[in-house]
Parts: structure tokens; C-alpha cells; sequence
């Protein structure tokens, strides 16, 4: 748990009774945690944006950080954050479960820049990307391992009461990852998806760039000197953190996971290029520059 989080959070979370209104968004961290929250958000609000003096944090909490008084006391339908592995999340039959993932690469990069800008949580302000890479590929990070994480939700994301998406399939259509969720919630709760004015709304609010802008919305304040929270949004720049030797220990995570052809399948292209690097021992960090 991030060093910021009050270990009651944590503990009470353990606690929280899942509701059958309840909507939970899943995921790793840096997996697109955020821009699923404001799609849910705007979903719900027929694409009115989230006011700028409003953390999102307050409307759809951080579950293992705010603990279980604060979820309970939501409006319903209570939507709640978590990246609690499965095993430790609250459950009921009929909740809707979201769970967004990312590739292992780009889910690195963005959580270096995320560790090294939060000095209150991380005493990481001058570590490298080199330093950090060895963290992850050891599992020693925030919500440990990432290949834990996903491990033990692959086993659950084709019950119907789930979701399952990639921050990749959001980025190459990302009206129709808007459609997907609104649908998902039911015609109730997912009903401006059906409408088109609203429909842009959402697409629109939720986009990157408008994800830019006050960007307080979505987390504390950042030093000055780095980037910010909303940071960059591609696929791919993996390639300018990467070296050779450090894709192939990411590629042996993966192949060692009892999902792996699962893992692939999700991601073949970016694998494949990684694959590349690997074969040819070229570092891919100093091939972009
Ligand atoms: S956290 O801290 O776990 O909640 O972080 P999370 O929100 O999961 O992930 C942050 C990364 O998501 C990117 N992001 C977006 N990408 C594309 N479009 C939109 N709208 C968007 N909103 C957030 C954000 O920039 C982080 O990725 P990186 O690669 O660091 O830019």
C-alpha cells in the first residue's frame, strides 16, 4: 500500500459488503484506472462533466484508502475504485465488475513517472527508470505484482456481472469502449449512451486532452519539475524507457504466468515488437532517440 494510504483504510476495506447496485472498477495501477472512473462518472451524468473543484476521489473512491464508512456512505449506486487482487475484493452475485488492463510495458513506465512524482507516498524523486524496473519485475511495488493482479481476475472476468477491457481496445475506439460500458451498466444506468448528443459528451469529456485540463481533479498536486498525472496516453512509450535486457526479463515474466497465452493474445503486436528487440539485442530506449 502506498505509504500515504492510512492502514485503517486498508484494513476496513477488507470489511465492506458488497451491494448488488454496486459498480467496481478493477485494475492494476496505471492500467487506465482514471479515465474509467470519469467515463463511469459521465455515463451517469449524461456527459456533464465532473465540476473542477471536485476530486473524483470523492464520487467514486479509492476503496483500500478511504476504507469501508466512506463507501458506505455513497449515494446507489455506490461505484468504487479498488486494486485489490481479486481474492481480497468485496463480492456480490449480481455487482458489476469493470476491470481495465494495460500491457506490462506501458503499466511500468507510467508507474515510474507516477512513483517518482509523489514524494509524500514514495521517497523516489531521483530514482531512474533503471531503479524501478527492478521493483516491478520483482513485484515490489504499490498493490505488489502485476501479473498477480491480473492472474487472479483472468479466472473471473467471463462471468456476465464483468467487463473486461484493455486501456489499448479504449485508445483505438474509444466511443465504442464508451458504448461498451454503457451498455454494460444496463439500460437504466448506461441509457445517455443511446443517446447521441450525449454520447458526444462523453466521448468529448473523457478524451485525453480534455483529461488534460485541471487536472486537481483527478490527483493531489505534483511537483513542478514532473509530469504530470495525466501524463502522456500512447501505447508504445515503453520503447523510450526500455533496454534489451530489461524486455527480455519482462518477456520471461510473462511466459512464466499461468496465463501467458492469454496475456499474448491480448497484446500480440506489442509483444511481438518487444520480441524483436529481445532476438536482435538492440536496446529499444536508444533505437527512438
Ligand atoms: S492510477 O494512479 O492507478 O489511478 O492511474 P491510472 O488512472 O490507472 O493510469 C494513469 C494512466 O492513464 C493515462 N490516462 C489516459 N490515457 C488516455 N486517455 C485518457 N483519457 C487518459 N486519462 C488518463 C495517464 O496519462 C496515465 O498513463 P501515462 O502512460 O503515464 O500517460
Amino acid at each position: 500500500m502506498p505509504k500515504g494510504f492510512p492502514v485503517a483504510g486498508f484494513v476496513s476495506s477488507l470489511t465492506y459488503q458488497a451491494r448488488a447496485a454496486d459498480v467496481l472498477i478493477s485494475t492494476y495501477p496505471k492500467c487506465g484506472t482514471t479515465w474509467m472512473q470519469n467515463i463511469v462518472w459521465l455515463i451517469l451524468n449524461r456527459g456533464e462533466p465532473l465540476a473542477v473543484t471536485t476530486k473524483m476521489t470523492d464520487v467514486i473512491p479509492h476503496l483500500e484508502e478511504v476504507g469501508r464508512a466512506f463507501v458506505e456512505a455513497l449515494p446507489e449506486p455506490r461505484v468504487i475504485k479498488t486494486h485489490l487482487p481479486f481474492g481480497l475484493c468485496p463480492r456480490h452475485p449480481e455487482m458489476k465488475v469493470i476491470y481495465v488492463t494495460r500491457n506490462p510495458f506501458d503499466c511500468a513506465v507510467s508507474f515510474y513517472h507516477h512513483t517518482r512524482g509523489f514524494p509524500r507516498h514514495y521517497d523516489f524523486s531521483e530514482g531512474t527508470f533503471d531503479d524501478y524496473f527492478e521493483c516491478f519485475v520483482a513485484g515490489e511495488v504499490d498493490f505488489g505484482d502485476y501479473f498477480d493482479n491480473i492472474g487472479s481476475w483472468l479466472d473471473e472476468i467471463d462471468a456476465p456481472n464483468c467487463l473486461f477491457l484493455t486501456y489499448e481496445q479504449m485508445k483505438a475506439d474509444p466511443r465504442a469502449a464508451v458504448v461498451a460500458v454503457g451498455e454494460f451498466l444496463g439500460p437504466q444506468l448506461g441509457a445517455a449512451v443511446g443517446d447521441d448528443a450525449a454520447l458526444d459528451r462523453i466521448v468529448a469529456h473523457s478524451s485525453f486532452d480534455a483529461m488534460r485540463k485541471d487536472q486537481l481533479r483527478w490527483a493531489s498536486k505534483r511537483p513542478d519539475d514532473m509530469p504530470e498525472f495525466v501524463r502522456k496516453g500512447v501505447i508504445g512509450d515503453w520503447a523510450n524507457h526500455f533496454s534489451s535486457a530489461q524486455v527480455r526479463r519482462m518477456l520471461a515474466r510473462l511466459a512464466d504466468s499461468p496465463h501467458a497465452a492469454r496475456l499474448r493474445a491480448l497484446w500480440p503486436e506489442i509483444i511481438q515488437g518487444a520480441e524483436s528487440f529481445a532476438a536482435a539485442g538492440s536496446d529499444p530506449r536508444h533505437s527512438t532517440q
